[in-house]
């Protein structure tokens, strides 16, 4: 399964600023957004209501980490809002990822909305093999945590995760073709890669078996950022 239209990530600090972002598109545009922390702490709730009030799809990308009560019970409340997809730690463990879905079926079912689907971050695509080796003291290499850590989310029932392009495949291989890999680390041919690690042009995502993009500053920092958008979806698509 494939996401048709790139996810902008609208890591912005305030809603007044998202909002001229956003007005560059035509006002008919439905997009596929993502409020990652920066913007949820900064507007709350109300900024996911007025981005679907607006015909947006919302990726909610809250990365919750807690012990599992704490997880179940926020993702109760996130299952309320309506959102398409939301996410949570593979390190936080196989109860922690279970409590999570079963928060997010049941404040969905409470509130009358779908359930959005819930992805596991497995490694962040800003780590390197240095930091797992030095900074997290694993044994394996990056690949290897990062594929178990994605059988870990798809035995807990998740619909996927978050992770590079680069390990789209194996992940597809290790799990199922169904088992979404939602992957940001994306860039324009000569973008400036900035703090990620592992970057990748949207074609080459593409094949590389990605099932969405998350596409954060190649679209927001550009100068036309439309343009930008345009390119990402011809590339994707193609
Ligand atoms: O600006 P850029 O395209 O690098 O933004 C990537 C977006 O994807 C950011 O919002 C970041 O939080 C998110 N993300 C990531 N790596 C992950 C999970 C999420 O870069 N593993």
């Amino acid at each position: 399964m494939k996401i048709d239209r790139p996810i902008i990530a609208l890591d912005f600090p305030d809603k007044e600023i998202c909002l001229n972002f956003l007005k560059q598109f035509p006002k008919d545009e439905s997009l596929f957004v993502k409020i990652g922390m920066e913007l949820f702490y900064a507007e709350g709730p109300d900024m996911v209501k007025e981005l679907k009030a607006m015909g947006h799809d919302i990726f909610l990308d809250l990365k919750c980490h807690d012990i599992p009560h704490t997880v179940e019970a926020t993702m109760r409340i996130l299952g309320k809002l309506g959102v398409a997809l939301t996410t949570t730690h593979a390190p936080g463990g196989s109860e922690m990822l279970k409590a999570a879905k079963n928060g997010l079926i049941e404040g969905a079912l409470q509130a009358g909305q779908k359930t959005p689907r819930l992805l596991a971050i497995t490694q962040l695509t800003s780590t390197d093999e240095r930091m797992v080796k030095e900074e997290q003291l694993l044994s394996c290499n990056l690949n290897e945590s990062v594929k178990s850590y994605a059988k870990l989310a798809y035995a807990s029932n998740l619909d996927g995760v978050v992770c590079s392009a680069y390990e789209a495949q194996m992940i597809a291989e290790a799990t199922s073709p169904d088992f979404l890999r939602v992957t940001p680390g994306i860039r324009l041919l000569g973008g400036d890669a900035g703090d990620q690690k592992r970057v990748m042009t949207p074609d080459k995502a593409a094949q590389n078996g990605s099932s969405a993009l998350v596409v954060g500053r190649s679209i927001t920092q550009a100068p036309d950022a439309i343009l930008a958008y345009r390119q990402v979806c011809d590339l994707w698509r193609n």
